[in-house]
């Protein structure tokens, strides 16, 4: 209710649509981010998707030279033998890359999307939405989290890592839309659209905020039922205190949101160095820009 009292206010604000680099890493042409991309140029940001060729799931920070295609892209989505670097003619702000995850948001950030934007570059990085959640142990192997971590930490811009764990894979063009890909992206534009209005600097320096979005399934159909946790991505039993928040000092573990039931999102701030969770000082400015739209776990 809370966000989208916020979201409503952009304009009110006079908040203006702001570039952003997108990238995933089940491929450019998986429909999740497709739906994204969609969603965040309908609530009229600037977006260039800049995404691996095919599916690169699970290659962490890997990062090598793109090398020409012999076959084609994912579900037949580029043409054999096209090279590198590819787009989408008809809508250039599509573009793959074939390499990892990260190597794709790099030349995103540094060669692709800037000559969209008179050679400025993003103001925001994404990642994703995720076929399938990453979890604790698990984001040091996202390829989605990969990419987020680039951007934040090697090219200093502030960037979001969203997963959903509704699995399946689906093509660009799967028709009708399923309503797992449409929640997502509606999901997370709403916190892309919060982060942006909380103000410049969006987020704090070498930090990535990684989301996790439930299945799509029951009760939880419909962006409005979904509610946001902050939480922390490693168990907290040896570590520093985290910010204060619902009455502890403990922020619940993503994985204990998951586990929650309910329509909870996990909301953790990331630290860009280790993929673990940032130090509590970090949380507190994320929670100052976030608090109206968030919930304490019962
Ligand atoms: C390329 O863009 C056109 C026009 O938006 C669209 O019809 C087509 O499905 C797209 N193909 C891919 C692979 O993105
Ligand atoms: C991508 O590959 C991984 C690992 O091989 C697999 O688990 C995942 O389901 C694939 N993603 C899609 C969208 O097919």
């Amino acid at each position: 209710m809370r966000a989208q009292v916020l979201v409503a206010l952009l304009p009110a604000l006079g908040a203006q649509g702001i570039r952003i680099i997108q990238s995933n890493d089940d491929g450019w042409a998986e429909l999740y981010a497709r739906s994204f991309f969609n969603a965040l140029t309908a609530a009229g940001h600037d977006v260039v998707l800049s995404a691996p060729a095919e599916n690169k799931s699970g290659a962490s920070s890997l990062d090598v030279e793109p090398s020409a295609r012999t076959s084609p892209c994912e579900y037949d989505s580029c043409p054999a033998n096209s090279g590198p670097i590819g787009r989408n003619e008809t809508s250039p702000r599509l573009n793959w890359v074939n390499s990892f995850p990260v190597t794709a948001m790099r030349y995103g950030i540094d060669t692709i999307a800037p000559p969209f934007w008179n050679g400025a570059a993003p103001e925001l990085a994404v990642s994703g939405p995720n076929v399938g959640s990453n979890l604790f142990l698990a984001v040091q192997f996202s390829g989605t989290v990969g990419a987020a971590v680039h951007a934040a930490k090697s090219a200093k811009i502030p960037a979001l890592a969203f997963s959903g764990a509704s699995e399946g894979n689906l093509a660009w063009n799967t028709t009708p839309e399923p309503q797992r890909s449409t929640v997502y992206a509606q999901l997370a534009t709403t916190l892309t659209n919060a982060v942006i209005a909380s103000g410049k600097p969006y987020l704090p320096e070498d930090v990535f905020l990684n989301v996790n979005f439930p299945e799509v399934t029951g009760s939880c159909t419909d962006a409005a039922q979904f509610k946001w946790v902050l939480s922390r991505i490693n168990i907290g039993t040896f570590s520093e205190a985290d910010v204060e928040w619902c009455g502890d000092d403990r922020l619940p573990t993503e994985q204990s949101v998951a586990d929650a039931g309910g329509c909870y999102v996990s909301i953790s701030v990331g630290d860009a160095n280790d993929k673990t969770t940032a130090p509590a000082e970090k949380q507190a400015v994320v929670l100052r820009k976030l608090q109206s739209m968030l919930t304490c776990l019962p």
